[in-house]
């Protein structure tokens, strides 16, 4: 195995989470990034833990906020609705870096948020939004659903369309390395420089 060279995000904190905003906001942009679908978990109706897969449409390290589109229908937007605590995490194998987020969710649906989220979506993927009957609804074949062709039926969907942006509390990172792992934990609030843990 050929040996793993030593970033200069090693040992140093400030180093290390200015490397996670950074490979945070590149998935954004960079969609063979991993870190372009993270897995977001919210608390179920139920109580139970709910995670999935959602595309990372912004992130502002200044700010520590992240953002993904859904359609108000799904689940986890009326989980996100009752409970805002939500986590967000990622792991990149090439560069052996796990990202987890933990934060508060805001939920937008009919503001200049929205809007602009919706206009910098591409026409492929609002057609989703337009998908009849609505998301997670039991059908009798798979196939018993409808998404819309024309241009105005695609607009509707804005209706159902909604981005959620993520209030990040705290970053924890994971760097797996030969020499020795990595972890450190930043609370983002306090803009605290962070703290190594025992990996
Ligand atoms: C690669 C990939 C990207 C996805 N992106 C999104 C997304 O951006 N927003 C979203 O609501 N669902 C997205 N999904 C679907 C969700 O993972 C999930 O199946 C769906 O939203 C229903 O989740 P819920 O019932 O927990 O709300 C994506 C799934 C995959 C596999």
């Amino acid at each position: 195995m050929p040996d793993q060279p030593i970033p200069s995000f090693y040992n140093d904190l400030a180093e290390t989470r200015a490397q996670a905003w950074a490979l945070l906001v590149r998935g954004v942009a960079d969609r063979r990034s991993p870190f372009h679908a993270p897995t977001v978990a919210s608390l179920g109706l139920d109580g139970r833990p709910r995670a999935r897969v959602v595309i990372l449409r912004g992130c502002d390290a200044a700010s520590a906020t992240l953002r993904f589109n859904t359609d108000r229908r799904t689940e986890k937007f009326a989980e996100l609705a009752r409970d805002p605590r939500v986590a967000l995490t990622g792991y990149d194998a090439g560069s052996k870096i796990q990202i987890r987020i933990e934060g508060e969710a805001s939920l937008h649906i009919n503001d200049a948020v929205a809007d602009a989220a919706w206009e910098a979506s591409r026409p492929f993927s609002r057609i989703c939004y337009g998908t009849a009957p609505a998301p997670g609804v039991m059908l009798g074949d798979g196939g018993d659903f409808s998404l819309p062709s024309e241009d105005a039926a695609i607009a509707a969907g804005r209706a159902n369309f909604s981005t959620v942006v993520i209030w990040a509390r705290t970053l924890e990172w994971l760097y797996l390395a030969h020499a020795g792992h990595r972890r450190a934990r930043f609370e983002l609030s306090s803009n605290g420089q962070g703290v190594w843990l025992t990996p």
